[in-house]
């Protein structure tokens, strides 16, 4: 007897209402619709432009940027972690199946996500594409694994969390690009942080129902997720130089606040208010120990916060590849 699959399984009606969480390809964005049109006669205007106001970025911001751009290009990693969840997956590479549908429409927005970030630092000249590249390369090769094992219930809530992490961290680059003077990167992080707010809502209602349909169950996997802590997707990239590149990046986000442990304590605490964890009813044994764990998760991460920000500050800067071994 496999629960969680069966469980996924009746959600397949549910599901099917819930594909309008993702646009239709007509009416979505496209990168070529926000980057300078190379066809047109003023193409090398538009590009100058572009250029002249990416001289504006500070190191600090290019790191993130770099960072978040080489997190949405490991998007084979993503794609193949949903398809490993029990009940979820894709059976054929085409099926008809709402979950099916879900993970390929999901799959071909974020696409769009990496294709855009990219282009825009390439055509920016101000980072070594290169070592990006090499980066990119790197983590799509060691892989990602979001300890989620093939759990769908797991899986679900590690994806509601990480949509609202994305959510967050391009944000917080759009509104460092606008105060910069940078407003085709506000832009273009803006619509990213669109998209990963539509998907957060999406995976946010799958996990809505799986407390409806199975609260204890559902309860018990989301305190096994919050206790192995919630594994970030750029984890294993590498430069091929750097002992520990994540790190490098977690801390000059955390550092300039693109994205911080008070964020991570925020996430919790917003996903357990929405999902009212503290007001379910009937819980007992590990369902009710898992529910009282959670309501007390929040404030234990934002006491912890505040010691991290104060050792990411005092880290000492050390070169990195992605910007020509300028010290960050
Ligand atoms: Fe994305
Ligand atoms: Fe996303």
């Amino acid at each position: 007897m496999d629960t969680h699959r069966d469980v996924i399984q009746a959600m397949a009606g549910f599901v099917e209402e819930q594909l309008t969480w993702l646009n239709p390809v007509g009416e979505s964005w496209q990168p070529s619709d926000i980057l300078p049109d190379l066809t047109a006669d003023k193409w090398h205007e538009a590009l100058q432009r572009l250029r002249h106001a990416a001289q504006g970025l500070s190191d600090d911001v290019l790191v993130v940027l770099v960072g978040d751009t080489i997190t949405e290009e490991a998007l084979p990693s993503y794609q193949s972690m949903l398809n490993r969840y029990r009940g979820i997956g894709d059976q054929t590479g085409a099926s008809d199946s709402p979950w099916a549908r879900w993970i390929r429409g999901w799959t071909a927005e974020e696409n769009r996500h990496g294709e855009l970030l990219n282009a825009y630092l390439y055509l920016s000249g101000r980072v070594d594409m290169r070592a990006v590249q090499v980066t990119t390369q790197h983590l799509i090769r060691n892989g990602f694994d979001p300890k989620t094992a093939a759990d769908p219930y797991k899986g679900l809530i590690y994806t509601s969390f990480q949509e609202r992490a994305t959510r967050i961290s391009h944000g917080n680059v759009a509104r460092m690009a606008n105060q910069g003077g940078e407003a085709m990167l506000g832009k273009i992080c803006n619509l990213v942080a669109g998209d990963e707010a539509r998907h957060e809502e999406a995976y946010k209602s799958f996990v809505k129902k799986l407390l409806e349909l199975d609260a204890g169950g559902t309860l018990m996997a989301f305190a096994d997720m919050m206790k192995a802590q919630v594994t970030m997707p750029a984890r294993l990239m590498s430069d091929g130089i750097e002992r520990d590149l994540f790190n490098r990046f977690a801390i000059v986000a955390q550092r300039i606040g693109v994205y911080t442990a008070r964020d991570y304590a925020d996430i919790i605490e917003h996903l357990v208010e929405y999902w009212n964890v503290a007001g379910l009813s009937g819980m007992s044994g590990e369902s009710a120990a898992a529910q009282d764990y959670l309501c007390a998760l929040g404030a234990h991460y934002r006491r912890f916060a505040e010691r991290i920000e104060g050792r990411s500050a005092r880290h000492p800067r050390s070169p990195l590849s992605w910007i020509f071994d300028r010290p960050v």
